[in-house]
């Protein structure tokens, strides 16, 4: 039952419930007991499988309907007011429509069905950096997802007190007819909605149960109503990992990256360093709040407690310590099973096993045709379950940052890494981070699309306001900012090859950024900011030749020509709000390059 006396809580729950006409209504404490409950649930409905307990302890696989699989970018709305505030960024529809539309849509949407209130902190409980958030869910398998995802619970309610929170609805909009038997997967495929009204801080989503889609506090939350909040606040709700780096010598730095979906922020965030005497820890892997410290330095928390990673492409070689995270109580979805009751999918071992059940349930062998995990399956993991989780990921007061790096995947033009001229410059470059489209979200991929930030899907106003905000940091009193950096994993060579080893020995370019935060590291001064040497990059016990070095590292001046062309057009698309100093920086690039 409701153990709170905060009465607009209990009001807000309680009209809702009068819209919503759930059969039950359950309140979550987040204990463990009620977690098994949840689970054993699930099981029972057909949502999730056990998977063999001795080989992957307390662990379960869920296997979504093939309508629901990832983030729904053109059925995703932020509705403020003025439709300006939304921005050419975003969809954005009249809120009183908006709200009228889906109101019919929520009435006795959860009928048959148990309605969850699910009370949750992002960030450490109580710490100042934090937010709490309610989300009412008739999905159970959200219910236990947010449990690992954020700080689910009675705890979240007493250290909301009689204050403030941030409401989210969810329905999976498939009420139940008395006696009607349920489906594995409920959803509204044909009637998804994921809305924010940013004014009022409000999240209400409909017909999906997947990710960022579902859980709420994540993509919704986490950066869309934060980036308001932060907007109006003078702070930064990033889509960003954060990683503590510690150097040979025992130097600490915390290092923030920008990469758009699945271009390999988890993989950074918990990467084993291939160069000797360097250690890597993860702070976080998909969202970083950011806030002045006294000093005048940024200060990162990571508001989520789990991660919900892409699984495809995870293995022993790539990412070792994701594996390790998941060897116990993590939850799979769209994943592949094996005859012995455990997961698998493409990259986890280099040989498929001979058969497989795969993610739409059916038989599955080397020879099929399709592949056994969704390219957006994923894992829902505790971050306490991280063998290189940082000791200070919990830590309220953030962690300092001291440098920014903004990346995606681009197979031509971007070199490895280039260092920005000064904060204006990197606020440019995050300006215009592109990237090939990935299966994180429905659409074609491998497209070339402008991602700013990694926050094309996530920033809840205006990109040329929010580009303003960035630029305004650095008017803060005493700022002492990160030094910003561009960065590129993805570059391939004539047969399509990627000519970089990434993954672990990406602390090689990590070695470079801290040499140049700390005054030194060989570089070369191009267009589009300082690239490192070819002797400023560790190449020590790699095998790469000079060549393929030069051509990673390489600024080559026509195709940045094409590049400026793309840019503009690109500007052109954020409208008259985009920042004028930004048209500076790029007419100062384009004369750079001509001169
Ligand atoms: P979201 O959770 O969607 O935000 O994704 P993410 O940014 O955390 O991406 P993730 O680390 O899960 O990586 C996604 C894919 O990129 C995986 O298939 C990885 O194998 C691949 N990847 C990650 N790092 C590298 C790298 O350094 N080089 C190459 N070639 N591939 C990488
Ligand atoms: C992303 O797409 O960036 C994710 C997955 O991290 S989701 O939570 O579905 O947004
Ligand atoms: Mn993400």
């Amino acid at each position: 039952m409701a153990n709170t006396t905060n009465e607009a809580l209990l009001s807000w729950v309680d009209e809702w419930a009068q819209v919503l006409r759930p059969a039950a209504i359950h309140w979550c404490d987040g204990t463990e007991e009620e977690y098994d409950t949840l689970c054993s649930d699930l099981v029972e409905s057909g949502t999730l499988i056990s998977l063999n307990e001795e080989l992957r302890p307390g662990s379960f696989l869920a296997r979504s309907d093939p309508a629901d699989v990832a983030r729904v970018e053109d059925r995703t709305f932020v509705c403020p007011e003025n439709r300006s505030d939304a921005g050419n960024n975003n969809n954005w529809r009249e809120p009183a429509e908006m709200r009228a539309h889906m109101m019919d849509l929520y009435g006795g949407s959860m009928e048959g069905r148990t309605m969850y209130v699910v009370p949750f902190s992002m960030g450490p409980l109580g710490s100042p950096i934090a937010h709490i958030g309610v989300q009412l869910t008739d999905s159970a398998y959200v219910a236990a997802s947010m449990r690992i995802m954020t700080r689910m619970g009675q705890g979240a309610l007493d250290v909301l007190a009689d204050g403030d929170w941030v409401p989210c609805v969810h329905s999976l909009g498939a009420p139940l007819a008395e006696g009607e038997p349920d489906v594995p997967w409920p959803c509204n495929a044909e009637n998804k909605y994921i809305v924010h009204f940013p004014e009022t801080r409000e999240i209400w989503s409909f017909g999906s149960g997947y990710g960022g889609n579902a859980l709420l506090g994540k993509k919704c939350f986490a950066l869309r109503i934060a980036s308001t909040m932060a907007r109006d606040e003078g702070w930064l709700a990033e889509h960003m990992l954060i990683v503590k780096v510690t150097s040979p010598d025992g130097q600490v730095d915390y290092v923030a990256g920008a990469f758009p979906s699945a271009c390999g922020k988890t993989n950074m965030a918990m990467m084993v360093p291939t160069l000797p005497g360097w250690k890597i820890e993860t702070v976080g892997d998909d969202i970083a709040w950011m806030k002045f410290g006294d000093d005048g330095r940024l200060y990162a928390i990571n508001p989520e407690a789990g991660f919900f990673g892409v699984a495809p492409g995870t293995g022993e070689d790539t990412n070792p310590n994701a594996l390790l995270s998941l060897n116990k109580d993590s939850v799979f979805t769209n994943v592949a099973m094996t005859d012995d009751g455990d997961v698998w999918w493409e990259g986890l071992s280099d040989e498929p096993p001979a058969h497989l059940i795969d993610w739409h349930g059916n038989n599955w062998t080397p020879d099929s045709e399709t592949p056994a995990s969704h390219p957006n399956a994923r894992f829902t993991a505790a971050a306490g379950q991280c063998p290189s989780i940082a000791p200070e990921w919990e830590d309220p007061a953030g962690v300092p940052i001291s440098a920014i790096m903004f990346g995606g995947r681009r197979a031509t033009t971007v070199p490895l890494v280039a260092e920005a001229f000064d904060w204006e410059h990197g606020v440019f470059l995050g300006s215009v981070m592109s990237s090939e489209k990935t299966a994180a979200a429905m659409g074609a991929i491998g497209q070339v699309r402008r991602d700013p930030f990694a926050m094309l899907p996530f920033c809840g106003y205006d990109f040329g306001a929010y580009f303003e905000h960035w630029l305004a940091m650095a008017d803060h009193d005493g700022a002492d900012l990160p030094k910003m950096f561009y960065v590129n994993w993805f570059r391939k060579d004539e047969n399509g090859k990627f000519m970089w080893p990434g993954f672990g020995d990406n602390t090689r370019v990590l070695k470079w950024i801290l040499e140049r935060v700390a005054g030194g590291g060989d570089s070369i001064e191009t267009p589009i900011g300082h690239v490192p040497t070819r002797d400023g990059i560790d190449v020590s016990g790699l095998d790469l030749d000079d060549k393929t070095l030069a051509q990673i590292l390489a600024v080559d001046t026509d195709e940045w020509a094409t590049e400026v062309e793309l840019i503009r057009e690109h500007y052109a698309g954020i409208g008259d709000s985009l920042p004028q100093r930004l048209v500076g920086q790029l007419d100062a690039l384009a004369e750079r390059l001509s001169g």
